[in-house]
């Protein structure tokens, strides 16, 4: 099983993401929208398309009616949040960015968490040798020079355990919790969307992500200290929004969701009914295939296409990358 960008989906796999009829893929390619080509695999020769043959797919489809706007996402930049460890920031940050760029989208991930976690989860060992926002916010390295592609339309800030060491030196700064936003500024019109992935703490690190933020994703496990520690989330969000004067579009996305347990319907109840307006509508189940994937280091579609986690991905993206 390869990386991400080594990714390929035969006619089923694509006709089955497209949303459309199998019969469809011959005329796609003869007006040139998609190219196939045949792979090996044991003793049969597939037609197979490659990662860029479908992201050229989801472009063109994005194309206002009229030709003249592309459909892109509402909130441009967004970041997966909770100040709990452990429920499932860094693999849906993952997952949901290798999904938005299958779907086209030119996208940026951002690892602002020195266990590099998301660095991982893309598939990216040598982080401990990459820069990271340390360098950018504190040694004043442009942006740009600290990003790197992981696969096509999609790129990445890594993070590496010398991030852990950026809060006294980023509290020392001047205009520190602007820093990050002004630097996104400058690179911000080469991307459909930024994404970041953040540490478990209320960090002045985090604190700048929520200012430069459109959208804040906050993921929350269906058990009971989960939810317990919403009301502590909620209210430093709430916090920075006074402070910063800014509104901000939060969401809550319940995780490892099990429909069999009482405990974790108890809390998804609770999480609606305390949360309404913020809980999205997909929930993503406890699924073994998620940990697989983070294990593989790639797309939990890489992992069993027809599977429930792939599935919730899918309605997740759906939902977070709403034009
Ligand atoms: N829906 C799920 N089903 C099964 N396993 C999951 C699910 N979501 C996350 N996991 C697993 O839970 C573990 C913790 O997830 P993850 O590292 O993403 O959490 P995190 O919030 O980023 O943690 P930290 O706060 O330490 O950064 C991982 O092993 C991951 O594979
Ligand atoms: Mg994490």
């Amino acid at each position: 099983m390869g990386s991400f960008q080594d990714i390929t989906f035969s006619i089923a796999e694509f006709a089955h993401l497209a949303r459309i009829e199998k019969g469809e893929i011959s005329k796609l390619e003869a007006a040139g929208i998609i190219d196939t080509f045949r792979r090996k695999q044991g003793n049969s020769d597939r037609k197979v398309l490659n990662l860029e043959s479908v992201q050229r797919y989801f472009e063109a489809k994005r194309i206002g009616r009229h030709g003249d706007q592309l459909l892109l996402p509402k909130h441009k930049v967004q970041m997966f949040y909770n100040v709990k460890g452990g429920t499932g920031k860094s693999t849906l940050t993952a997952q949901f960015v290798m999904k938005a760029s299958m779907l086209g989208l030119r996208v940026l991930a951002i690892d602002l968490d020195g266990q590099g976690h998301l660095t991982v989860n893309l598939d990216v060992l040598d982080g401990h040798e990459r820069p990271t926002i340390y360098d950018v916010l504190i040694n004043d390295l442009p942006l740009q020079d600290a990003i790197m592609q992981v696969a096509p339309k999609l790129d990445l800030v890594a993070a590496n355990l010398g991030l852990c060491n950026i809060e006294i030196p980023l509290n020392n700064k001047p205009r520190r919790e602007y820093r990050l936003s002004e630097a996104l500024e400058k690179i911000k019109h080469n991307y459909d969307l930024i994404v970041a992935d953040t540490n478990p703490a209320a960090s002045i690190l985090n604190g700048s992500m929520l200012v430069a933020s459109d959208l804040v994703n906050v993921v929350c496990a269906t058990n009971p200290l989960s939810f317990h520690g919403m009301s502590l989330v909620m209210a430093t969000i709430e916090h920075m929004e006074r402070e910063f004067k800014r509104s901000l579009e939060v969401k809550i996305i319940p995780n490892m969701y099990d429909n069999r347990e009482v405990i974790s319907q108890e809390v998804l109840g609770e999480l609606r009914s305390q949360f309404e307006e913020n809980c999205t509508k997909t929930v993503i189940n406890r699924s073994a295939d998620l940990n697989e994937a983070t294990k593989r280091r790639s797309s939990v579609w890489q992992v069993n296409t027809r599977g429930v986690a792939a599935s919730d991905i899918r309605h997740l993206a759906d939902e977070l990358l709403a034009p």
